[in-house]
This record gives C-alpha cells, sequence and structure tokens, in this order.
C-alpha cells in the first residue's frame, strides 16, 4: 500500500448495468489507486446487497439505452443514496437532454480517458455530501451497536458508552433506539419520554434539525435520546425511507449518534448500516453467540461493508466459563477490539435506571467504558472547546 492510499481513504464505487466499453473501463478503474471497486452487477437487483450496505460514495450505472433509464434509477434509489453516474455509449443525445432533470450527478458516454472518469467519480462523491437542499451533510459520527444474539450486552453498551460521550468528553450526542419492537434503552437511563421515534417519523411535514429536536428527550448528561415505540406493533411504521432521512438530520444536528439496534439484519439495520461509521459487533464468551457473530461477519463481508468498521466487544470478558479471548478471536477469524467486564456495578445499575459509568465510573466497567469512548472518539476529534486551549492547557 502506498503512502497516498494510506492517508486518503479511497473512493469506493459499485457498478451496475452494462454498455460498450464498460469492460475496459472497469479493469482500468479496479487498478486505480483513489478507487476501491466493490463490484460489479449487471441487474441493479443482484447488486442489492453492496449498494445497502457497502458504504459507497459512488454508483456507476452503465446503460445501452439512447433514453434515460429511469426504472434502472428508481431500482438504485431503493439502496442507496450514493450520487449515480450515467455510463453510455452511442447515440445519447435524449439521455443527456433527460438527465438534465434526473436524480443523477453526472453522464459520460464512452470511451473515456480513465482520468475523466475518476474525477467525475470524486466529483459526484464530492457533492453527493450535499443534500438534496443544497446543505451540507452533518458529519456527525454514526456508532452502531449491534450483536445477533439478544441478552448480549447491546444496549448496556449504548446507553453506558452514549452517556460517556456525553458526560465525559462534552459531545454533543444522540441515542437513537432502533430496537424498534422491545427498545429498552430509555427505561435503562431511567427516562419517561414523551414523544418516541413513531411519533417523529409519522408527524406531517420534512424532517429538520428544529423538528428532531422537538421529539428528543433530554438526560441529566445532556445525551438526546429517541426512544423506541411504545408499542411493538408500531416498528413497522419506521420504514426505511424515514429513518435514512433521520440519520441524515441527525448527522447534521449531533457530533456522534449512538445507535441500539436489536438482533436482527432487517431493513431498518440495512438501512443504518449504509451510514454507520463504526460497527460495534457485542460478542460473549457462549458458543452459540460466537457462532452467531461469526454468521454476522460473513452477512457483513455479503453486504460489501468495509471490514475496517467493524469492531468486536468481547462483553463478560472476564467470565470464567472455560473460553478464552483467543479461542473467541480463532472463532471469528476476527480480532477483539474492546473487552468489558462482566461486573456487579452493571445489573444494579440497570435496576437503577442509572448507567454504571454515571453512578461507578471507576468500577472494571466504567473504566473499560470511557476507554472505550476515547478511543472510538479521541478527544482532540471536533471537540471545538478544547481546540482553543492554550499550550499549556490553560
Ligand atoms: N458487562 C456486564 N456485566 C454484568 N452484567 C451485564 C454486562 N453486560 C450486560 N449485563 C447484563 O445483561 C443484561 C442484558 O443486557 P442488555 O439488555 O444490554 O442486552 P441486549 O443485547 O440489549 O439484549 P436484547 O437483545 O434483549 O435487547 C443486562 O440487564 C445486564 O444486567
Ligand atoms: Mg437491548
Amino acid at each position: 500500500m502506498t503512502v497516498e492510499t494510506q492517508t486518503r481513504e479511497k473512493t469506493r464505487v459499485f457498478i451496475t448495468g452494462n454498455c460498450e466499453g464498460l469492460n475496459e473501463l472497469g479493469d482500468a478503474l479496479g487498478r486505480h489507486s483513489e478507487l476501491e471497486l466493490v463490484g460489479h452487477a449487471d441487474h441493479v437487483r443482484d447488486g442489492a446487497g453492496a449498494l445497502t450496505g457497502g458504504h459507497l460514495q459512488a454508483v456507476l450505472h452503465a446503460t445501452r439505452s439512447s433514453a434515460l433509464p429511469a426504472d434502472e434509477i428508481a431500482a438504485i434509489r431503493e439502496y442507496t443514496q450514493a450520487p449515480i453516474v450515467l455510463l453510455a455509449s452511442g447515440e445519447a443525445s435524449a439521455l443527456l437532454e433527460e438527465a438534465l432533470d434526473a436524480d443523477v450527478a453526472d453522464v459520460l458516454l464512452l470511451p473515456q480517458l480513465t482520468e475523466n472518469v475518476v474525477f467525475a467519480i470524486r466529483k459526484a462523491s464530492h457533492a453527493g455530501r450535499r443534500s438534496k437542499d443544497g446543505r451540507v451533510r452533518g458529519n456527525g459520527r454514526v456508532i452502531t451497536v449491534f450483536s445477533p444474539k439478544g441478552g448480549t450486552g447491546k444496549t448496556v453498551t449504548a446507553t453506558n458508552l452514549s452517556a460517556s460521550f456525553a458526560k465525559y468528553a462534552g459531545k454533543k450526542t444522540l441515542l437513537l433506539d432502533l430496537d424498534l419492537q422491545f427498545g429498552d434503552a430509555a427505561i435503562m437511563l431511567g427516562i419517561e419520554p414523551e414523544k418516541t421515534i413513531q411519533d417523529l417519523v409519522t408527524a406531517p411535514g420534512e424532517l429538520d434539525p428544529e423538528k428532531l429536536a422537538g421529539y428528543t428527550t433530554r438526560h441529566s448528561t445532556g445525551l438526546d435520546i429517541l426512544p423506541a415505540p411504545i408499542r411493538p406493533e408500531d416498528a413497522e411504521l419506521v420504514t426505511e425511507a424515514k429513518l435514512v432521512r433521520l440519520m441524515e438530520v441527525a448527522k447534521e444536528s449531533y457530533e456522534v449518534i449512538v445507535v441500539d439496534t436489536s438482533p436482527f439484519f432487517h431493513g431498518p439495520m440495512l438501512a443504518t448500516l449504509d451510514q454507520t461509521d463504526d460497527l460495534l459487533l457485542v460478542c460473549g464468551l457462549e458458543v452459540p453467540t460466537i457462532k452467531n457473530v461469526r454468521l454476522s461477519l460473513q452477512t457483513l463481508q455479503l453486504l460489501s461493508f468495509p471490514t475496517e468498521r467493524v469492531k468486536v466487544i468481547l462483553n463478560r470478558a472476564n467470565s470464567n466459563v472455560g473460553m478464552k479471548k483467543g479461542e473467541v478471536e480463532a472463532a471469528l477469524e476476527s480480532k477483539v477490539r474492546f473487552e468489558v467486564p462482566s461486573d456487579r456495578v452493571v445489573p444494579l445499575a440497570v435496576n437503577r435506571s442509572n448507567p454504571a459509568v454515571l453512578s461507578d465510573p471507576k468500577s472494571d466497567f466504567g473504566r473499560a467504558v470511557r476507554e472505550m469512548a476515547k478511543t472510538l472518539l479521541p478527544a482532540a476529534a471536533a471537540n471545538g472547546k478544547r481546540r482553543f486551549l492554550g499550550k499549556n492547557g490553560s
């Protein structure tokens, strides 16, 4: 790997469709140092996994049609909001005309110099950071806590981590409870919310930061929470399209968004994955959990989710149950990034509705969570207050 590619993240691109000259272009793009070609699917639907979970910065769609491939563009949009660059060959004047009003960032007629295509992709991905209303997209960091098993410690992790960000790092933090049927993040924080995510997504009108602020509930640490619906049957009102918009707006309003989840790879989780910067995968020391975490890692790979964003947490790491970290790592073929000990303060804190990291910050558990928070969001990053400290820190 060159120094250049280490310092600048590559632009992640997926190709759909086909046209004259695409094979040669695809080969050249695959070799280009600034791009990461995630894959190619002739038919948009065959690329669903990568389009949804692949964290794409651009989609190249190749078409043989001389008119705008509106159906294919709509199909791509079902999976991703990434900017679309159309590739066409031959006579395409109708297409060029129609593309002006369509949801495409650019149109290129092949053949083209590879560098021209790379420039168009970079330009599109750059502009893609603006939302449709022209506002620069927020760059709040999205940290999603997931585990394919119930009871492994997702909610304990999400609540303690978010409280830690708000209280000890002074970050503007949102805790989003996407365990839509049985979410209990609010209870663990001792919050009795008046409004939930269900009220937000069913309220009339466009969502913007002001509106979002009207539906969150503030915790004493300064942490804001958007709780899960009160009744399980209301979960389905929270559609993927609503979630995509909610995440966009949350990233404008907050420095960090911690997402608690349910143990399923369902639609809302996939929509969240596409916006996730760090996926904390909670594992335990039990064989069935390890098996399912391993399957989750494989699923994430099938979805082309970037491997470097997955961080395995070993919860209750010190439990004496005849299994060690090394064995978990061997079974998962993946490193454990964070170890969190089993600690009596946790169930006590859960029952008192006050996160252990607040009630017992110096406990083994409290220290582990604060350490994890620091690693995930180093203090120098985006903490406006600190930037202005003098040289000697005063
Ligand atoms: N590190 C720990 N030490 C001690 N107890 C723990 C620890 N982590 C979790 N627990 C206990 O396990 C219980 C379940 O944890 P939690 O609710 O976070 O799991 P979950 O993965 O969110 O489950 P679900 O899938 O049902 O939402 C907690 O109530 C807590 O008492
Ligand atoms: Mg939970």
